[in-house]
């Protein structure tokens, strides 16, 4: 007999002009890993949404069933109560609190009514222990990578004696190795009997780690696979999720040939005050008119600073070296200066410095290019109209219109604002930043698919990322870094995964 620790039943949500959630039927069987697959804006975040309480009983239709019982959970703290914990796909920690204050922030150890601090740390060392997180409980969470930091969030479920453990695309910004440590912890989990929700966009991990994967499309349920059957493979998953089959992941390049020298990069270093070290060091590359070169390396190696300091430096390292432009000898000191200069730079954290969020798609995707659809400081609405919907339908961003707020937008969506944010300034080169990040298979080839089309219009890119097969599917050629440094140059036609494995971990 199964024994189900949820059942979630005819869930229906809706927004204002979207329908969220159709009739959604989604059972987890105590103590599986029961995974959550789909594409952007299929329903997923928001079918978890609905059972954590963050969108309260009354304002969805349907019953949620835990452990036995209907829930009608008004508020967040309901279902924590009830044993359920979410980890968000954008991290909800507070940067500049310590890790042990992160995880007890109001669920302090109290001894009568005073918060007993050292007991606290004790209790909060403990489970970092429980995720094999070795860092000092009174480091700040800001000075942690992100694999760390996805790791406080889980102790910090854990110290709320966590029966059902949802994660949304917890993978979505960690490197392989970080990936597969966490891969491992949630099987651990498992064996302690915690039940875990997982949504990923990563169809391998999913295989690799699923006992069960339920598709949603269109806000529906579609099925639920089951490995103990052997129905979960990648094929399956794909065809289920898109309603039809995908044969490549990586669209045909045309042959392309490359033009002058767009950017080059020479003996460059920057280094970071704050935190005392060189974040780049002695970096020397170039980037080719119609060229993808690929910036690959594990996180933390100093890419994404790499860029930023390029890109007018706001982060005010102290830098050295040269910078050329078509050959001849630029420098920014600010990012407007480059954006003027013709570079964009697409960056991985849309919720930090990419869109704001509380303005909808079209703000957004006219914002950093105002002055082209304004005259005399005036904005032509018709052509802000115009450009948002070119945009919107050419990156098939899924909204019911340019005037949905962007912070509503699922987080693939969110992604593809972003990016045609940055083409509408119609850059020169092209800095992609993560720009697979949380996107789902179709999505990530219509991505590809533009990316080969602006090379062939001669642009240039730039693709920092952390997947390997994108790195290999899609560059040119390959930078590899490591420590700040490039520590080996790889063309198309000589890498492969392990070459660049051996650099990144030099
Ligand atoms: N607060 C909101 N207001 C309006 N629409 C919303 C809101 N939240 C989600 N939506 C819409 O509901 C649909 C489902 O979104 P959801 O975030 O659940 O997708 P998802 O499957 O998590 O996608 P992704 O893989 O991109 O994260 C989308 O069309 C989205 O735009
Ligand atoms: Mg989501």
């Amino acid at each position: 007999m199964s024994d189900n620790i949820l059942e979630m039943r005819q869930i229906s949500k809706e927004f204002t002009g979207v329908k969220a959630l159709t009739d959604v039927n989604f059972k987890v069987e105590r103590g599986e890993i029961h995974c959550l697959v789909g594409e952007n804006g299929a329903g997923k975040s928001t079918l978890m949404k609905v059972l954590s309480g963050v969108y309260p009983h009354g304002t969805y239709s349907g019953d949620i069933v835990f452990e036995g019982q209907v829930q009608n959970f008004a508020k967040i703290s309901d279902s924590v109560k009830a044993g359920i914990a979410i980890i968000y796909q954008e991290l909800a920690l507070f940067p500049d609190l310590t890790v042990y204050e992160n995880i007890y922030v109001g669920n302090e150890v109290k001894r009568s009514g005073v918060v007993d601090w050292n007991q606290t740390i004790v209790q909060a060392q403990q489970m970092l222990q429980k995720v094999k997180l070795n860092v000092n409980p009174e480091s700040l969470i800001k000075d942690l990578g992100v694999g760390k930091q996805q790791l406080v969030e889980i102790a910090k479920a854990l110290s709320k004696n966590v029966k059902l453990l949802i994660l949304d695309e917890p993978t979505a910004a960690l490197n392989e190795n970080d990936s597969e440590n966490l891969l491992q912890l949630l099987r651990e989990l498992k064996h302690q009997g915690i039940t875990c929700i997982m949504i990923s966009h990563k169809l391998k991990e999913v295989i690799a780690i699923a006992d069960k994967a339920t598709v949603l499309r269109d806000g529906r349920t579609i099925c639920t696979l089951d490995a103990a059957k052997g129905e979960i493979s990648e094929n399956v998953i794909i065809k289920n999720m898109v309603g039809r089959e995908i044969d490549d992941i990586y669209p045909k390049r045309l042959d392309q040939t490359f033009g002058h020298t767009v950017l080059e990069v020479q003996d460059w270093s920057a280094y970071d005050p704050q935190l005392g070290r060189h974040v780049a060091k002695e970096v020397n590359f170039h980037v080719k008119k119609g060229e993808i070169v690929g910036l690959a390396g594990l996180m933390g190696s100093g890419r994404t600073e790499l860029a930023l300091s390029i890109f007018g430096n706001p982060k005010g390292y102290k830098l050295q070296g040269e910078l050329l432009m078509n050959d001849a000898p630029v420098s920014f000191s600010h990012t407007s200066d480059a954006i003027k200069a013709g570079i964009a730079y697409v960056t991985e954290d849309r919720k930090g410095d990419g869109l704001f969020l509380i303005q909808d798609i079209k703000n957004n995707v006219s914002i950093a290019n105002l002055h082209s659809i304004s005259s005399r400081g005036v904005i032509n609405d018709n052509e802000e109209v115009k450009i948002a919907n070119h945009y919107k339908s050419s990156l098939t961003v899924k909204a019911p219109s340019i005037e949905q707020i962007v912070g509503n937008l699922s987080g693939g969506n969110q992604q593809k604002v972003s990016l045609g944010k940055w083409l509408f300034v119609g850059p020169k080169l092209l800095i992609l930043d993560e720009p697979t990040r949380g996107i789902d298979v179709g999505a990530k080839f219509e991505i590809y698919t533009i990316m080969n089309k602006l090379i062939r219009e001669g642009m240039s890119i730039i693709m920092i990322s952390s997947e390997l097969g994108e790195v290999l599917g899609m560059s040119d050629r390959i930078y590899v870094m490591a420590e700040g440094r490039i520590k080996g140059e790889l063309s198309q036609a000589e890498a492969d995964q392990e070459k660049i494995m051996q650099l990144a971990t030099q």
